[in-house]
């Protein structure tokens, strides 16, 4: 039987990912409060402010919702610009979706962290499932709240809600505001014809994954027994890692054009404070689970996507 899924922050980079795989199987109620006519003709997107919890409430009771998709957020380096709006509108959002889920028809949610959780205390160089976290950043400090509700709420048996530490994702759709972005907006650049200043050192490594791999292990998360999940905060997810040197590099190996100026910014700070790679293992053994796109995978799908080939 097919599902009612309600998505809020649907129409952000990750959203139209998980519309696209969602919908094959159930019936989706995508929202945000950002509702461009493109996205309302295509998604049918509908309005829905996730800090008004009795609105949440409204619409899991309208559409007997079974599971929930809450991706409404402010990502790391646009929160860095108003800290406690941006640590509120995360955690707030969460929590009007936990309440308005209560004694309600929802099962199961599914709310994405992210490798901002961890610190330099994590050993960055090769972080594990379990690690001290001391983020340094709004975003991360409002990610680790949301992990220690989700644990609360698990071990107690009072809510299922699945989560997973994204690390950045590519895709072809605009990033939000993240300190990963420069890796779609550099492909981006591509079509412009214009020099990418990139605002992270050309050496500095980060984890990365193609959409696909995201919305793949998300959807799978979601599907297996409670039993088999190991896991009651969030778990760790990884694809491959790079710089921004390596990314320019491959895609200039691959016949583009790109002119890039490293400028770095307040976002190297953060970039600093991030894992350059993480163990995956858990989440790989308890879903049966590996990612299909690697680093040459990646560039040249989104690349397709692009329409730049
Ligand atoms: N994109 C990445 O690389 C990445 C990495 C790690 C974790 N994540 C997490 O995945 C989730 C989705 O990320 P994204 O890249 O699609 O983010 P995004 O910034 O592109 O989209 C977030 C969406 O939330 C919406 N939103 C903001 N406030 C809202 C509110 N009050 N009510 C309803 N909607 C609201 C925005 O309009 C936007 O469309 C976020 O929780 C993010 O932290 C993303």
């Amino acid at each position: 039987m097919k599902k009612n899924i309600l998505i809020t922050g649907a129409s952000g980079q990750l959203g139209q990912f998980f519309i696209d795989k969602l919908v094959e199987k159930n019936n989706v109620i995508s929202t945000d409060i950002n509702v461009s006519p493109r996205l309302i003709k295509k998604y049918d997107l509908k309005f829905l402010d996730a800090l008004n919890e009795v609105k949440v409430r409204k619409f899991i009771e309208k559409y007997h919702i079974d599971e929930i998709y809450n991706f409404a957020s402010i990502l790391s380096a646009k929160a860095e610009k108003n800290p406690l709006k941006s640590f509120q509108l995360n955690t707030n959002c969460f929590l009007n979706v936990i309440k308005a889920s209560i004694s309600s028809s929802v099962k199961k949610i599914f709310w994405p962290s992210s490798i901002a959780v961890f610190s330099k205390e994590s050993n960055l160089n090769y972080v594990q499932q379990d690690v001290i976290m001391n983020p340094t950043t709004i975003y991360g400090a409002s990610k680790l709240a949301c992990e220690k509700v989700i644990n609360y709420f698990n071990i107690n048996g009072l809510l299922d809600i699945r989560s997973i530490r994204f690390p950045g994702i590519v895709s072809s759709s605009t990033p939000g505001g993240g300190t990963t972005d420069y890796i779609v907006e550099m492909i981006n650049n591509i079509k412009s014809k214009k020099k990418y200043i990139c605002p992270i050192s050309p050496n500095t490594i980060l984890p990365m994954m193609h959409v696909n791999d995201a919305v793949d292990a998300s959807v799978k998360l979601m599907s297996v027994p409670r039993k088999n999940i190991n896991i009651n905060n969030s778990y760790n997810i990884s694809s491959f890692e790079t710089t921004p040197y390596e990314w320019k590099n491959l895609i200039c190996q691959m016949g583009y054009n790109l002119e890039v100026d490293f400028q770095p910014d307040f976002r190297q700070k953060i970039a600093d404070s991030w894992p350059r790679k993480i163990d995956d293992e858990q989440i790989r053994k308890d879903l049966n689970w590996k990612p299909k796109f690697n680093k040459i995978k990646t560039l040249k799908s989104v690349i397709e996507d692009y329409s730049l080939t």
